[in-house]
């Protein structure tokens, strides 16, 4: 569609962005915080450790201030879960809850939104010790911790996510430092069933919500990005529609109407990977609701038709290599788009595209939790750092979620990827997303000290017309 006039973005419109504790605060061990499976994985060789990443945990009220110079209306952050709970379970760390009842605060001191991401990858090592997810008594600790937050924080915090990316957990554990070891030969049946476990973890998570803190909103934060076909074969819009459900749609419509994507259930009926579904358990999924939808976006990908051998399992061009489905989808490469530095492809257009599809399918209001380019940026001898390609990036996709609000979409809220620099999910430190630069190099620590790129006063400025100077 050509639009001759844009809508606006709302008055009350939530700019900021994002970060998650283990990539962004350090301290991975101070103040008896314990270790989560991020903090005992081996890091890809030639990438810094987690302990100190930007050190937000010394230094949040200096990031939060440069956050509030930008003019942010909300901050997403992660909780830590090991920080609350040392070992997932049982005793309380106050000096956990000190931490983030002091982020808070500080954010609600310059009138910035608080907005809390439950779990973003970083499991109790403790829990994983025992099984972590593959347990069904992983859904209960999941709600205790969920209970604490809600405890100590809902007096203050409105929004609320609950798992981030759980799609990417499933598909990319490898690469996230998430998966555990296979516990027997049928892993595809190990995830599914994880990964029921964590749906269920999110609805009785969602439901206790609005049971403990009726006036706060709550929302999964998948990773949705719209899969394209190759061609117009017929056979490549059939691995598209299967790809759409297995990597987007399995998970949004569990969240929304408490179904499972049919032809997901098909997929792992045929593959032996149904998991086990305890009576009960659809009715708890059916009766959660989420608020809205949170979801990151980074670019499309594109399939073509399977034809069921092993050459169509990974995608080796992607993070970590992502893992097909022989039979159901091949990766390819989309051929038309640009790709970042890191090799991803950049699709705004894309963005535009799956926000329409997220809210025709689910009529809800949404969020962008993340968006962002990952790249090298350089500090100049005077302080600067030139980031225009993350201008063009953002400035992009900005544009198109304007057009996707023009279709008709109801967006209340954009979060890139990220706030501050921090440590990559597994391409180290050299992998800057950040409108803050941060003065380290992958081993060498430097100061530490916070820089504003060219990005940085960008942001400021689309904050400050509220979109309209891009
Ligand atoms: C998202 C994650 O998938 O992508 C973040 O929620 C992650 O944790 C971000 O950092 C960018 O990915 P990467 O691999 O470049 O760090």
């Amino acid at each position: 569609m050509k639009c001759s006039t844009l809508k606006p973005f709302p008055a009350d419109f939530l700019w900021g962005a994002s970060t998650s504790a283990y990539q962004v605060e350090g301290a991975n061990l101070e103040d008896n915080k314990g270790p989560s499976v991020q903090d005992i994985k081996k890091v890809p060789e030639g990438t810094s450790e987690l302990d100190v990443c930007a050190d937000h945990y010394h230094r949040y009220k200096e990031d939060i201030a440069l956050m509030a110079e930008m003019g942010f209306k909300e901050y997403r952050f992660s909780v830590a879960w090991t920080r609350i709970l040392p070992e997932g379970t049982g005793k309380i760390n106050p000096k956990g809850i000190a931490f983030y009842d002091d982020l808070i605060n500080t954010c609600l001191q310059y009138k910035i939104e608080p907005i809390i991401t439950i779990f973003h990858f970083d499991l109790p090592a403790a829990l994983n010790e025992k099984g972590g997810w593959s347990r069904r008594e992983s859904v209960d600790e999941f709600v205790e911790y969920c209970r604490i937050l809600y405890g100590h924080f809902g007096d203050r915090v409105k929004y609320w996510l609950t798992i981030n990316e759980q799609n990417m957990l499933a598909m990319l554990g490898d690469a996230l430092g998430t998966s555990r070891p296979a516990a027997g030969t049928n892993r595809l049946k190990q995830i599914y069933q994880d990964n029921h476990h964590m749906l269920l973890a999110q609805a009785k998570a969602m439901k206790l919500l609005h049971k403990m803190l009726p006036g706060a909103k709550v929302g999964p934060a998948p990773n949705i990005s719209l899969i394209y076909p190759k061609t117009c074969k017929p056979a490549d819009i059939l691995a598209a529609q299967n790809f759409n459900a297995i990597r987007n749609w399995l998970y949004l419509d569990m969240a929304v109407w408490g179904i499972y994507n049919p032809l997901v259930l098909s997929w792992l009926e045929q593959n032996d990977a149904l998991p086990e579904i305890l009576p009960g358990d659809m009715e708890i999924m059916k009766e959660a609701k989420p608020d809205f939808i949170a979801f990151n976006y980074y670019g499309t990908s594109t399939v073509e038709a399977s034809d069921g051998t092993e050459k169509d399992i990974s995608d080796p061009s992607a993070r970590g290599g992502r893992i097909g489905a022989p039979g159901m989808y091949a990766f390819t490469k989309n051929g038309t788009l640009p790709l970042s530095p890191f090799g991803w492809e950049i699709d705004p257009e894309g963005f535009r595209a799956t926000l329409r599809e997220i809210y025709s399918r689910y009529h809800l209001p949404m969020i962008v939790t993340e968006n962002g380019l990952g790249a090298y940026d350089r500090l100049e001898e005077d302080g600067s750092v030139h980031d225009d390609y993350r201008i063009d990036y953002l400035r992009e996709h900005i544009r198109q979620m304007r057009l996707a609000i023009t279709d008709g979409c109801e967006v209340f809220g954009y979060s890139p990827w990220s706030a501050i620099d921090l440590v990559s999910t597994h391409e180290g430190v050299v992998k800057r997303y950040g409108f803050i630069y941060v003065n380290r190099d992958e081993f060498d620590l430097k100061d530490l000290k916070r820089y504003r790129k060219d990005s940085f006063y960008w942001y400021k400025k689309v904050i400050a017309s509220n979109g309209e100077d891009l």
